[in-house]
């Protein structure tokens, strides 16, 4: 829904309903990487319903490989998105729908890179075993100890309690059990900061006028993961990811559009 006027608690609103389109932090990621040239994997969950049925031939259109996907009597998982008029948006979430089974796959998948866009916190001892072999990048919450052995920790500050950042190495060290080799926090239109143990980068955005921010951290991941698996160095990576993120602020839309995709990496 696209507001006329900005979100205010206990107001009366004007807005205009915009129709479904395909989101989700996993499908908007993977399509922006399929646009890059990826082999992309999605392990998800969808409903038998309509809706699912919709989003599984939408992200087979973009060239993400959905043969893992499984299917659930579950209501696919579907968001109420407002859209204010400096294009910031608020996600309500409607519906989730959340497969019990553990994504065992992983394992037999060969990748390069493994993006984990989840809440569940029982994915620990797989992600510990994928990390011997593939770049594991995990986006934050979960916040609970040992939860991601990952990399690479990403983390929104729009999706954190101010003072959950006071110290992000530690809150990192602890997420992932001591493995992340690197902190990240984006921050909208001021770019990103990201941690090692022994540095400290700042990456400033472009300032641009948004469309709808929606997905900006989902293409940030992206770029990130293009990077990373072109042996980029981290600050090289941070900045594409950057780039990436700001690129879909300028768009209608929750994944990045192919076309620009494809103008990004030229
Ligand atoms: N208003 C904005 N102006 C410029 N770049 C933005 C803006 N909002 C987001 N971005 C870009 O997208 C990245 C991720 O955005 P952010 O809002 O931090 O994540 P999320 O989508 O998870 O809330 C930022 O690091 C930045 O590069
Ligand atoms: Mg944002």
């Amino acid at each position: 829904m696209r507001l006329a006027e900005p979100l205010q608690p206990g107001a009366h609103l004007n807005g205009v309903l915009a129709g479904f389109r395909l989101g989700g932090g996993g499908a908007n990621t993977a399509v922006a990487l399929a646009a890059a040239g990826h082999t992309v994997i999605l392990l998800a969950a969808v409903g038998r319903d309509a809706m699912g049925d919709a989003l599984l031939v939408e992200l087979a259109a973009a060239g993400v490989e959905t043969r893992w996907i499984t299917r659930l009597d579950q209501p696919t998982t579907h968001s109420l998105i407002l859209i204010d008029p400096m294009g910031e948006r608020t996600v309500v979430n409607v519906a989730r729908c959340e497969d019990e089974a553990l994504p065992e796959q992983l394992l037999a998948i060969p990748a390069e890179a493994v993006y984990v866009r989840s809440r569940r916190c029982d994915l620990g001892p797989l992600l510990a075993a994928k990390a011997s072999s593939a770049w594991v990048v995990a986006h934050l919450p979960p916040l609970e100890t040992n939860v991601r052995p990952a990399h690479i920790l990403v983390a929104s500050a729009s999706d954190l309690e101010p003072n959950a950042l006071q110290d992000p190495l530690t809150l990192g060290h602890r997420i992932s059990g001591g493995q992340a080799r690197w902190m990240v926090v984006t921050r909208g239109a001021a770019g990103a900061s990201a941690w090692s143990k022994d540095a400290q980068w700042e990456m400033p955005a472009e300032t641009v006028q948004p469309v709808d921010t929606t997905g900006a951290g989902d293409a940030f991941a992206a770029g990130l993961l293009h990077a990373l698996v072109n042996d980029q160095p981290l600050t090289g990576a941070l900045a594409m990811a950057v780039r990436f993120g700001t690129e879909a602020t300028l768009w209608n839309t929750s994944g990045l559009p192919a076309s620009a995709v494809q103008r990004l990496l030229r």
